[in-house]
């Protein structure tokens, strides 16, 4: 899988997504990332990259002919084009399911006030959001979703398993986990986990999800 990032931070994103898994799966090229600044594709002296909003207001739009002119340099047949954007639709697993099959991503970040509405009526296939706050600008966000879609490439995670049986890909919070030792300050782990008997210990979990879901995320149940 390509994916392209356009930031006015690059180094935003360069960090968190140069560790550990992400890492690893850039060097066993399971995704081919790159990070670009917008900037460079802007033909002023100044580089500029916003302007005032048509019609007043507060804060500044994003111009549209720089963010143009790089999804047209770098995208093909095969690419679908996300804006992160508080706008958006929110971001879910199996969103990041849906991503992770496509071949290309350019995801575009949104900064200051907005972004010129030409760019998402035009060029952009999906608007998503990560949650329903605001960040300062889009970089954060692409990250999120970078490393929840790359995680879940064949071969990223050591364990494919294990993306499958998450929470959320499995419809409800994780169960409890306890490692060693047996007894940390006088709390037990639970006895049925030390029993060596699977499918009590399968059940037990599957009792302990659904508890901590209704706990925790008791709209998950709903559906
Ligand atoms: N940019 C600012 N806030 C955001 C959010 N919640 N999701 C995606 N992009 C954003």
């Amino acid at each position: 899988m390509k994916i392209d990032i356009l930031t006015l931070f690059p180094e935003i994103c360069r960090a968190p997504l140069s560790e550990s898994m992400m890492k690893r799966a850039q060097e066993n090229g399971i995704v081919d990332l790159r990070i670009h600044n917008l900037r460079d594709w802007t033909k002023d002296k100044h580089h500029v990259v916003d302007d005032a909003p048509f019609g007043g207001g507060p804060g500044m739009v994003m111009k549209p002919e720089p963010i143009f002119a790089a999804v047209e340099s770098l995208r093909n047949e095969k690419s679908t084009v996300v804006l992160m954007t508080p706008q958006g639709k929110r971001f879910t697993q199996s969103m990041a399911w849906e991503f992770a099959k496509t071949e290309h991503l350019i995801i575009i970040c949104g900064h200051y006030e907005g972004i010129d509405h030409r760019v998402i009526e035009h060029l952009v296939d999906a608007e998503i959001s990560i949650g329903d706050y605001v960040l300062t600008n889009g970089a954060i966000a692409a990250v999120v979703l970078v490393d929840a879609t790359v995680r879940l490439l064949p071969g990223a995670l050591g364990d494919d398993q294990s993306a499958v049986e998450d929470s959320f890909s499995a419809g409800s919070l994780e169960a409890p986990q306890y490692t060693r030792p047996a007894e940390f300050r006088g709390w037990k782990v639970p006895e049925i986990l030390l029993s060596g008997n699977h499918a009590e210990i399968a059940a037990w979990r599957k009792k302990e999800a659904i508890k901590r879901t209704g706990e925790n995320r008791p709209d998950l149940l709903d559906k």
